[in-house]
């Protein structure tokens, strides 16, 4: 299979769940204690040998793009104040050799349109999918769109993300049957796009990681609006399984739900646990609070 070298990184929702502060702060520039959400990802991509990563984005999201453009001025400044650290860090946003290319979704018609939407960039060969909003934590090991990448090599085909979600769930999620594991990976039987408790085929959820074969875009354009109203990338998915392999992949990692309130909350509380400065003050924070509100968990 030829090497994957491209991820798509559709950012051009509204993130309504996080209005206010997403009327002018795209949900992906949130930050997750010290870096916005979407860095998290573009890490894990580089981190899998990604070199070109597209942002499907659209006209409220200018911040997306300033934030991977160069900063000159600011760059020079810490230069000049002797800020060395700090200027490593404003640098590596995006290291050398990795570029950053930005596509506009000019209607939020759905997550399927808006990876349609990088079909001139990525062409002819397969790529990742990568929702920032899901932050998949692998500690120093592996991270989640990596360890996909080497069993799409493997195996071949196509590879989606999956977790084991409670059954209440299912309909906020493309949920699939894959009856039969070997280790992390199954073969996926059907696929459908937020079945109601009752008539999901399964509790196995699709999170934010996709390795997609280039012949999804076809289907893509002949895919109409499905669940919600909005072209999904789960039908033309769907589609995809009568012609070639798609494999659910149980990754290694925890996934924290960051296009959720809770989610957010608890990527921010386990970060700064692990985080070197901030570790001992975040734990003494978290224990006051606990205290001095008289939390409890009830159930
Ligand atoms: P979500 O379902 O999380 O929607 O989209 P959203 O608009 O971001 O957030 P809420 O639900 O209103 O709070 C899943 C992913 O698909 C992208 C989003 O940016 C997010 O990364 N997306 C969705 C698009 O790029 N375009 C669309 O038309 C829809």
């Amino acid at each position: 299979m030829k090497r994957i070298k491209t991820a798509v990184f559709p950012v051009a929702g509204l993130g309504t769940r996080f209005l206010p502060a997403t009327k002018t702060v795209p949900k992906e520039m949130l930050p997750v204690v010290d870096r916005p959400l979407i860095q998290y990802a573009v890490d894990e991509a580089i981190d899998a040998g990604c070199d070109t990563l597209v942002f499907v984005t659209n006209r409220y999201k200018h911040s997306v793009a300033d934030y991977f453009d160069k900063a000159y001025e600011l760059e020079e400044k810490l230069e000049r104040a002797g800020k060395h650290a700090q200027l490593e860090v404003v640098k590596n946003v995006l290291p050398n050799g990795v570029r950053a290319v930005f596509v506009t979704q000019t209607e939020a018609l759905g997550l399927g349109h808006a990876v349609l939407c990088a079909k001139p960039v990525v062409g002819d060969r397969p790529f990742a999918v990568m929702l920032p909003d899901d932050l998949i934590w692998n500690g120093k090991k592996a991270g989640a769109l990596r360890q996909m990448i080497e069993l799409a090599g493997e195996r071949g085909g196509s590879v989606v993300a999956v977790e084991d979600v409670p059954q209440e769930k299912t309909a906020s999620y493309g949920i699939v049957e894959a009856p039969e594991f070997d280790g992390r990976a199954g073969r996926v039987r059907s696929i459908v796009e937020k079945p109601s408790p009752a008539e999901a085929p399964s509790t196995l959820a699709v999170v934010g990681r996709y390795v997609l074969q280039p012949r999804i875009f076809e289907l893509l354009e002949q895919t109409g609006a499905g669940s919600g109203g909005e072209i999904q990338l789960t039908d033309a998915i769907a589609t995809l399984l009568g012609e070639d392999q798609v494999h659910a992949y149980r990754f290694h990692g925890t996934r924290f739900d960051c296009g959720s309130h809770l989610g957010l909350i608890e990527a921010t509380i386990r970060f700064a646990l692990d985080h070197e400065q901030l570790s001992a003050g975040a734990a003494r924070a978290m224990r006051l609070a606990l205290d001095e509100l008289g939390v409890v968990e009830h159930g």
